[in-house]
């Protein structure tokens, strides 16, 4: 067969090459772009007036940057060399892989640089324009394609590094395409949002890096193969985590059900991380990246948990909306992934040289993360303690109070991990692809630890079986959810706030989400005591005419659902947007807030935003 012919160990090189050095790249600008974003909420006037650099674009460029750039383009890489390496068949059409790592490269370059250019789609993970969009699907979709015909070869496998990595290579542009769809208004589109970053995070990126740790712990073993837990590992991970999704919804104006779904799966996902982590950590002795999987392990575990404990009710009605929600992206992505994929390239690159970087990455996470946590718990108790001492402070003087202490600690450690993806990306870059050592082994380890052998998958089980499990919960916990009727219902507010198409409340409410003030601001009540004061709760209908979503992520500033009845001139809302910590709240100047000065957008824009607020009520 030509395709054959092509498939020789040097085309193999250049295209696991051609991710990493891509990978490299989106590492050392994520790191730059994540760093700049987390120091903004300590001094949230440098750069002031320099519209790109402004926070509510900023940390939508870092985190595509950091998911779909420096850990996708890495994790995929390491799949490159993972399948031909373990299905020990040639790549099917490497050069097909490499123009699709191409095509993503540079559609999401593109995206991230129209996203800082103000034009943002919203839509937290899928903010790039749709143009990009369909680049990055076709390219990851590329590459997906390209590994599952390279390892058809193979009649079936009993390594969990091949099965990880193949299902993780295929979950990534469906959870992507999922996420990215346009069309969906109001709650939907949040709970299509819910899905995507679910899908896209906790099942491809954390499936592709697992593949990575076990593929680095089974090549100094000599030994890929899997235990029964490993096998069972898999199928549940498969099965569980997409449907965690709607524990992002907890409390929100989603139905009851969906949430309680949620809930009851973000427990169960608890079991096969543990398995899996079990699985691993025994084959870890003698390893020369052990302690950079065994953090990654721990990153993973700690993940799992503080989503189990965030999808809780209690907990989550004075953690959601606080720093919680960023130390639980933190901990997987930077702390999980990221480590396995530091291990990954550190076995590649020969190990030399790599011990600082795994010790900054892990430790300035842990640092971040910590932060994040602490201060999140701080917030939301504030808020709860605030509305039963009678005096709430979901809105207006003190509602940052005390965090800006826990954003210095958490800057701090996001620019020691931030020194790590740049240290990685000049290794990465640095290093020539002749280092990968080649030659294949034939599974050969010692009889006695190893355990009952996991039986094997068959290729085309393996690949029916992930997009099998994927499609029903893509069914269930996102498109059956989205045909709740309530969701489409229009209530009295969503009439009141639905503006015709030209009106400066349009406009606004479109600047609302390509400027990022959706980052930092919610537009939804809780029926919980953490937000008393902040008008009636919201229902479903509220947003059936919603479109850009803006239902918000965090509250680094107040609700704004009700900002209409608070503040209803004006003059003192265009004060506040163009010198938020001068004019807010009779101009006294001495609240400190982090809400940055939007000085640069023209008058017209400003005045559109000021309109849209204040038909908030
Ligand atoms: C970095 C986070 C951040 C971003 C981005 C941000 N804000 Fe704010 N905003 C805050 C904080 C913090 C406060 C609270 C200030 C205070 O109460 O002292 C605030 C306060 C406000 C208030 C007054 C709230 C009230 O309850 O009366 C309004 C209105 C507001 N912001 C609108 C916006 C709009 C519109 C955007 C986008 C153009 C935006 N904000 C972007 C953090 C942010």
């Amino acid at each position: 067969v030509t395709t054959q012919a092509e498939a020789t160990p040097t085309t193999w090189r250049a295209a696991v090459g051609v991710y990493l050095a891509i990978s490299a790249v989106f590492a050392v600008g994520a790191g730059l772009l994540a760093t700049w974003n987390a120091l903004q909420l300590v001094w949230p006037d440098v750069g002031a007036g320099a519209a790109p650099l402004t926070f509510g674009r900023v940390r939508p460029m870092a985190l595509n940057a950091i998911v779909y750039g420096w850990l996708g383009f890495g994790l995929l890489g390491a799949a490159f060399h993972i399948v031909p390496r373990l299905s020990g068949a040639a790549l099917w059409r490497p050069r097909l892989g490499s123009a699709g790592a191409v095509l993503a490269a540079v559609s999401l370059a593109g995206g991230i640089g129209a996203v800082g250019a103000g034009y943002s789609q919203g839509g937290f993970l899928f903010e790039l324009p749709v143009i990009a969009d369909v680049g990055l699907a076709i390219g990851l979709g590329t590459a997906a394609f390209v590994l599952i015909r390279s390892a058809a070869t193979a009649a079936e496998s009993d390594q969990p590094a091949l099965w990880f990595a193949l299902a993780g290579a295929v979950w990534l542009p469906l959870g992507f395409v999922a996420g990215a769809v346009p069309g969906f208004r109001g709650l939907n589109a949040a709970i299509q949002n819910a899905f995507g970053v679910t899908a896209t995070v906790t099942l491809a990126v954390l499936s592709l890096a697992i593949g990575a740790a076990y593929f680095v712990a089974g090549e100094s073993r000599r030994d890929h193969r899997g235990t029964r837990v490993a096998h069972l590992g898999f199928w549940s991970f498969a099965f569980i985590a997409a449907w965690t999704a709607p524990r992002l919804l907890v409390f929100g104006p989603a139905a009851d059900w969906l949430e309680t779904i949620g809930v009851t799966f973000s427990l169960v996902l608890v079991i096969p991380a543990l398995a899996l982590m079990v699985d691993l950590a025994g084959r870890l002795r003698g390893l020369a990246q052990r302690r950079l999987l065994i953090a990654g392990g721990g990153f993973f575990i700690a993940f799992v948990v503080l989503n189990m404990v965030s999808s809780f009710r209690s907990p989550s009605s004075i953690t959601r909306f606080t720093s919680w929600e960023d130390a639980l992206l933190f901990i997987p992505l930077l702390g999980a992934a990221g480590s396995w994929l530091l291990a990954f390239a550190s076995h590649l690159g020969g190990r030399v040289g790599w011990r600082w970087q795994g010790i900054a990455l892990v430790e300035g996470t842990f640092l971040a993360a910590l932060a994040m946590l602490a201060g999140g718990l701080q917030q939301g108790i504030a808020w709860v303690g605030g509305v039963n001492s009678g005096e709430p402070v979901t809105a207006g003087p003190g509602f940052v109070g005390g965090a800006t202490a826990w954003y210095v600690i958490a800057a701090m450690g996001t620019a020691i991990a931030a020194a790590a993806m740049a240290g990685y990306g000049a290794m990465v870059l640095r290093r020539s692809s002749d280092d990968v050592v080649l030659e294949h082994t034939t599974a050969a380890g010692d009889a006695e630890d190893a355990p009952e052998p996991a039986p094997p998958i068959g290729i085309p089980v393996l690949m029916r079986g992930a997009i099998g499990l994927f499609a029903l919960a893509a069914v269930s916990v996102f498109g059956i959810p989205t045909l709740d009727a309530p969701n489409t219902t229009a209530t009295l507010v969503a009439d009141a706030r639905e503006f015709a198409p030209g009106t400066l409340a349009a406009l606004g409410a479109d600047l609302y989400v390509t400027e990022g003030c959706v980052y930092c601001h919610t537009q939804q009540v809780r029926p919980i005591i953490a937000d008393v004061g902040l008008g009636a709760v919201s229902v479903p209908g509220d947003y059936a005419r919603q479109s850009p979503m803006a239902l918000g992520y965090r509250r680094v500033g107040p609700d704004l659902t009700n900002v209409g009845q608070r503040t209803t001139s004006t003059r003192l809302l265009l004060e506040l947007l163009r010198a938020p910590r001068d004019s807010f709240d009779g101009g006294d100047g001495t609240e400190w807030s982090v809400m940055p000065s939007y000085d640069y957008l023209p008058d017209n824009d400003l005045l559109a935003i000021a309109e849209y607020l204040g038909a908030l009520d």
